[in-house]
């Protein structure tokens, strides 16, 4: 190496020694007379080195320095710097590279710097100490992961990336066939079919740091392009995926905090609905949704008689926060989130007794008003937010109002992790075809509980499937699959999908299913959003060495670029814009 330490691991116990340190000039300060102070940097951090005459150097420029670890005096001692008992005399200096200023600072008054900017220049970005510490969290959250798998008998397995377009889930990222013009290839979604094959293949265990692709909208915790822990099991049953994959993700949580998360709960799909109001729960906060619809049983309140399912939370000491402009914006919340409107009530005391005030107060008898304020635990200066519909509409506007009203950002701890199990099987009802949609997707198991109910009652079949969630983010899904043919024809009956499509879109995935498959599952979760919290971050952007930005064209290398007649005719393809 050209270097004998590195700049920030430098301490008394060197002092006295001969060394060399490489990096950049961090801050270069002159002291006249022919003394300079320069500030060297690398990713371990920066020592100060005295160098006694004036040498033409700037920051950003790359030094190789020689030099005496000597102890600084009492009074010049930098108890901030981790190197701040010591510095490096007489120093000589060789230039390896000369830089240009930079086209921002690169240390923490870079985080106001316009993101697009930052992406810009990334690999200046890169250079910054938090970059620094957040590509090592990821580094070290892939080694723990990588290791949790292997120490349990997993076997790691590429899979193409060049794969059949299937019509499910996202938007998919196509690549176009030179062999067979007009034909083209799909990017993985995630792996899924193909570690599904390799159970079929007889692998037993498998995993992979996978690399999956989706054209989707970009958001805080999604790229176009992001890494999955992807592993599917044979044999074995939702506890055993579970167990599984919780020792990955408590090595990685603790690789990268220091401190092993206690053993994750878990709670039915049903009850996150029913006290959350959301699949994905943040449960470091308290408010809760309060059951309402039989304290209204036989209102005369119209917004609520009408209603199947009432419900409604306790925003402890909230009144005085929300004031009109506020609630009207919650009011607009529900709506965009397909409630009819939202109702608010102050509780107030009035002559020693709590009581109301909202503008609906006047339509509620003194019976509701007093049963309301049991049930929420009103208390004086408390904001009672209540929605009434149809059940899956109050829970999930209500459980967007609760995250809206109290939650913290996901980077801010404690962390809480949560199991959400046995989410439906089916979701909605297919606008064109009136049939029900997939929950996760087509292969899931069934509840064994609920088979029976496939033909009769589809939308009360639970499935074998299960999240993880972290502070209110999905961390990963997965689900035990459907092995037996016959199961997965009822299914697919179900999803309206006869033989004939289902050769025509799945034949590939399904024909080796006739051949002897494992009862297996599996599962994945996302390396960018577990290591995006685990860092601090608010944004996955911030643990990948070269994300994309939200409008998806990279600034730094401005793709996606057009590219040459000659390469589209190769491809059989003509541009039309
Ligand atoms: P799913 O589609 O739920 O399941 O994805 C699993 C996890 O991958 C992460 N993730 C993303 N991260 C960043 N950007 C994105 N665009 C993005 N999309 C998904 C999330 C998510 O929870 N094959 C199934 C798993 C299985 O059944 O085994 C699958 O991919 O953290």
């Amino acid at each position: 190496m050209m270097r004998t330490h590195l700049c920030g691991r430098l301490s008394a116990a060197e002092a006295g020694q001969e060394v060399t340190l490489t990096g950049w000039v961090n801050r270069r300060r002159e002291h006249g007379d022919h003394l300079t102070f320069i500030d060297l940097r690398d990713f371990s951090g920066v020592t100060q080195c005295v160098i006694n005459n004036d040498i033409d150097v700037r920051s950003e420029y790359v030094l190789a320095v020689s030099g005496t670890v000597t102890m600084r005096t009492e009074d010049t001692v930098n108890p901030d710097l981790a190197t701040g008992q010591i510095e490096l005399k007489d120093c000589t200096v060789e230039v390896l590279s000369k830089a240009e200023p930079p086209p921002f600072p690169l240390d923490d008054r870079a985080d106001g710097v316009d993101e697009l900017i930052r992406l810009r220049y990334r690999y200046l970005d890169l250079r910054r100490q938090r970059m620094q510490k957040n590509m090592r969290v990821r580094s070290a959250v892939n080694a723990a992961i990588r290791n949790a798998m292997e120490r349990q008998d997993f076997v790691e397995v590429e899979t193409p990336m060049l794969m059949p377009s299937t019509p499910e889930g996202a938007r998919e990222f196509l690549v176009p066939s030179r062999q067979r013009p007009g034909a083209f290839y799909a990017l993985p979604q995630s792996p899924q079919l193909y570690k599904q094959l390799l159970m079929v293949g007889g692998l037993d265990r498998y995993y992979q740091i996978a690399r999956c692709l989706r054209d989707e909208d970009l958001r805080a915790d999604r790229q176009y392009e992001f890494m999955q822990l992807d592993m599917e099991m044979s044999f074995a049953e939702v506890d055993d995926v579970l167990s599984a994959a919780e020792v990955g993700v408590m090595d990685a949580a603790e690789a990268a905090t220091g401190v092993r998360p206690d053993p994750v709960p878990r709670i039915t799909w049903q009850e996150a609905m029913e006290r959350f109001g959301t699949d994905k729960p943040d449960l470091r906060f308290e408010v809760e949704l309060v059951e309402l619809t039989d304290v209204f049983a036989s209102t005369g309140f119209k917004a609520f008689s009408s209603a199947s399912s009432i419900k409604g939370i306790n925003v402890v000491g909230g009144s005085a926060d929300y004031g009109r402009n506020k609630l009207d914006g919650l009011t607009d919340v529900a709506k965009s989130f397909g409630a009819k409107g939202m109702v608010w009530l102050r509780v107030k005391t009035e002559d020693g007794a709590p009581t109301l005030e909202s503008p609906v107060a006047k339509f509620l008898s003194e019976e509701e008003k007093t049963a309301l304020i049991s049930r929420l635990s009103g208390n004086e200066g408390d904001l009672l937010l209540i929605i009434a519909d149809e059940w899956m509409t109050t829970c999930g506007v209500l459980g967007e109002l609760r995250n809206r009203v109290a939650r913290p950002p996901v980077s801010q701890g404690p962390y809480k992790y949560l199991w959400v199990t046995d989410f439906p099987l089916f979701v909605g009802v297919d606008a064109v075809t009136g049939r029900p949609k997939p929950g996760h997707h087509a292969f899931c198991h069934p509840h064994p509980a609920d088979v029976d109910k496939l033909e009769t009652d589809p939308m009360a079949v639970r499935a074998w499937a299960y999240d993880l969630v972290l502070n209110g983010w999905e961390l990963g899904s997965g689900s035990i699959r459907i092995h037996d043919p016959a199961l997965q024809r009822r299914v697919f009956a179900v999803l309206g999908i006869d033989e004939d499509e289902a050769n025509r879109r799945f034949g590939f995935f399904l024909e080796p299913f006739r051949y002897g498959a494992p009862p297996h599952g599996g599962f994945a979760y996302g390396i960018d959003r577990l290591t995006a919290i685990l860092a601090g971050e608010e944004n996955i952007r911030e643990v990948i060495a070269f994300p994309k930005p939200q409008s998806g064209l990279d600034p730094m290398t401005d793709s996606p670029t057009e590219v040459d007649a000659k390469q589209l005719a190769e491809l059989g393809l003509r541009t039309t814009i």
